[in-house]
């Protein structure tokens, strides 16, 4: 598509400064078409004839920069004319050669913004033009004098444009160029000012009400020369003051000069997570909060799923839960939005698939990550923490429950889409990945040692632990094992033999049993546990029983004590659970797969700290990193680690989805060809009214309290059989809507 046009970049060093590539091109006669074909090195918008084409932001998205690199293809017939047409490409830094990750590193893939076009005109009488990027193109200055996605953008509408000169050819190596794979990043939801809050240090603050990844949009006419300076937060403070320290290293500050005339100000190369703005600068006038929306920008997906019910704190939790969704997708699946983080984080994403394919349609989003994934896939066949790779960043741990994330998510992929092709594509990763396990360290049958991230988070190993007092060697192993058993399925799926994967992991399942598995209770594996140096290690704990229940690595007539022992667990801990990134999303699973539904519901429906509504109480709206982001206190966990708008916690909402809901898809059913619908209704609740858009049309469970009675009515669309379970009814049906009273 591109092969022919040369990648260009400006001649002269302008510094900071963004630059503009243009190009006359010269429409002879009528046209039938004209197409543009359009990527960069760093983020870029294309203009014709001053309009910016589309409405896709921060093209050409991120992928790995090492291994490919997406354009885009507009048809922009429309907005040319016979006679001269200005095309022009404008361009930042973005994440190809700003600061990213952690370690803030400048320039990592390039040290030069670069861009590449092919404008293809095809005339009403059959000939076709390119006009292909080269020298003959020009660069330009712009407004918009620095621009950094973490840190905000610059934008000086009195700055002069001014000609750099001809564009200079840029003979570095480029990656590969590939189609646009998922739907773009656009704005959706804007939110007016909710109140305006003078803070006790003396600051002005806009408050929107929720927390979003995005940025601020002013539409506002003011002298010109005057400036608008805007940092950006998530959370005020105890005192009530705004509070940037969790943000670490990323600025998030965006600066405006105004042109005098009506102005509407956004960055263009940069967004923000954020709820509240402080006004840092305004422009000498009365303030006018008119003026200001907040605008959520996030990758476009349809949306496939609902719930509600007659809880009100669980339907905020819900809503929440879909915000961290949308904060986290902005073109790949991050692990938040605000920080200088917000990177492709494996374990984030693995435990939050399932329910990001219930709440939208994000099979091509996912897709396009696991293509990143797989292209930073190490030689020896290892699975990053991340992708794509960030600067200093590249490398670095592989832990289990991380890397597993290679197989774990495209297999949730085709559970939710029954799409083959994906598994198929993906396969070999997967396979290169079981072999790194299998090749790490003495044992060929188990995952010991290494330098895992344990239970991320989880609350069990004391104040100020990160990684939980779960062995880190049993989370390990018992992902090989869950990895492994995944690999059978994927193989039977797609029609690849499945012996060697069922001799593996029946061998993985034994060897964990001997080394992790006493009397039907989760042991300490001698050998030094790879994280245990300074936290405390215990043997049962809620993630081990959660992993060992969920994973199947018990036998049948284990279950009933481990599960027990769970509760009890539970109850002696006051009712709360205390588990991080790995048991939380399996632990109500565990209970009420195996007679525990009641407490399931109590830990979902808690509000004490850790749970799901205690920061739903703390006023959220989004889910949080950690459980006690914001203390009962007001005080902060910790200013280092606390971020207010991580998706992962959020992965509750598949239990929710196939309990309360009831509606799971069964193993022949891919899908949703095949599901089982069996509610398990709560009195506090209600009425849960739940389900999704399948492929073949609206699949919807809803259930009511009646008296002592709960009143049902089941939507199966034609072409998904559902088995119903419901007390004492067992029913096979398809196409129709079913009512019961039981
Ligand atoms: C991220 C996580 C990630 C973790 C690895 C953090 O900094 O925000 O969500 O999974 O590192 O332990």
């Amino acid at each position: 598509m591109l092969s022919d046009a040369k990648w260009i970049c400006a001649e002269a060093d302008i510094g900071t400064v963004s630059p503009l590539f243009c190009k006359t091109a010269d429409i002879k006669r009528d046209v039938k078409r004209v197409t543009a074909y359009v990527s960069a090195m760093g983020v870029y918008e294309l203009f014709v004839n001053g309009k910016k084409v589309g409405n896709a932001l921060l093209s050409p998205g991120w992928t790995s920069y090492k291994n490919r690199l997406q354009y885009q293809q507009y048809d922009i017939t429309e907005l040319m004319s016979v006679g001269d047409n200005n095309i022009g490409i404008l361009c930042g830094k973005g994440w190809a050669m700003g600061e990213i990750g952690r370690f803030l590193t400048p320039c990592v893939y390039t040290d030069r913004i670069s861009a590449v076009a092919r404008i293809c005109v095809e005339y009403a009488d059959g000939e076709v033009e390119n006009i292909l990027s080269d020298q003959s193109w020009e660069c330009y200055t712009s407004h918009i004098l620095e621009s950094e996605i973490y840190h905000g953008e610059t934008v000086d509408l009195t700055a002069d444009v001014r000609l750099v000169g001809a564009a200079r050819i840029d003979s570095e190596p480029k990656p590969p160029l590939i189609p646009q794979i998922c739907g773009a990043v656009t704005e959706h939801e804007r939110f007016a000012v909710k109140e305006v809050i003078y803070t006790p240090r003396g600051e002005t603050v806009l408050d929107f009400g929720q927390n979003i990844a995005g940025y601020a949009e002013i539409k506002i006419k003011a002298s010109r020369g005057s400036r608008m300076v805007l940092s950006h937060a998530e959370v005020l403070d105890s005192d009530g003051n705004f509070y940037t320290e969790n943000l670490r290293k990323a600025r998030n500050v965006n600066t405006y000069v105004l042109s005098g005339e009506k102005d509407i100000l956004k960055p263009s190369f940069s967004f923000q997570g954020f709820r509240y703005v402080r006004l840092d600068e305004y422009p000498d006038k009365e303030l006018d909060i008119r003026e200001f929306t907040a605008v959520a920008i996030y990758t476009d997906m349809k949306r496939t799923g609902y719930f509600k019910c007659g809880y009100e704190k669980l339907n905020k939790l819900y809503d929440n839960i879909l915000w961290g969704q949308r904060g986290n997708f902005v073109d790949i699946p991050t692990d938040c939005p605000q920080r200088d983080e917000r990177l492709g984080w494996t374990a984030d994403a693995q435990v939050f698939c399932r329910t990001a394919c219930i709440n939208y349609n994000a099979e091509s989003f996912f897709d396009k990550w696991l293509g990143d994934l797989a292209a930073e896939q190490g030689e020896d066949g290892r699975i990053y923490r991340f992708a794509p790779f960030a600067g200093k960043e590249r490398g670095g741990r592989i832990s289990a429950g991380w890397s597993d994330a290679a197989v774990i998510c495209p297999w949730e992929l085709y559970r939710a889409y029954g799409n083959k092709e994906i598994l198929t594509k993906y396969y070999p990763m997967m396979r290169r990945w079981i072999e790194y396990i299998r090749n790490f360290g003495d044992e060929e049958y188990l995952w010991i040692g290494g330098d895992h991230y344990g239970d991320w988070l989880a609350m069990d190993a004391g104040e100020g632990q990160r990684f939980g007092a779960t062995q880190t060697d049993l989370i390990a192993s018992a992902f090989y094992a869950y990895s492994v058993s995944l690999m059978i399925r994927i193989s039977e799926a797609i029609g690849e033999d499945p012996a060697y994967y069922r001799q593996l992991y029946a061998k993985v399942r034994e060897a964990f049993r001997g080394a992790f598995m006493k009397d039907g209770m989760p042991v300490i594996y001698p050998k030094a546990d790879a994280l245990s140096t300074n936290r405390p290690v215990k043997a049962v704990t809620q993630t081990s029983l959660a992993l060992i229940l969920h994973f199947g690595l018990c036998d049948e007539s284990e279950r009933e004590g481990l599960a027990r022992h769970l509760a009890r667990l539970i109850s002696e801990n006051g009712g709360r659970m205390n588990t991080g990134f790995i048991g939380t999303p399996y632990l109500l699973h565990a209970l009420s797969d195996n007679g525990y539904a009641d407490v399931a519901y109590s830990l979902l429906l808690a509000e004490h700290c850790p749970s799901w509504l205690f920061s739903v109480r703390q006023g959220a709206t989004t889910v949080w990193e950690h459980w006690d982001g914001i203390r009962e206190d007001g005080s902060f966990w910790s200013p280092e680690m606390n971020s207010f708008n991580h998706y992962a916690y959020g992965s509750v909402f598949d239990w929710i989805f196939a309990n309360v809901g009831g509606i799971d898809v069964c193993s022949d059913g891919a899908g949703y060809t095949h599901v089982t619908v069996s509610p398990v209704p709560n009195r506090r609740l209600g009425f849960a009214d739940c389900g999704l858009m399948t492929r073949y049309g609206r699949l919807g469970v809803f259930w009511k309290y009646i008296g002592d009675s709960v009143s049902y009515e089941i939507t199966v669309p034609r072409g998904v059989t559902a088995d119903i379970r419901i007390g004492e009814i067992k029913k096979t049906v398809s196409g129709g809507v079913y009512r019961y009273i039981v």
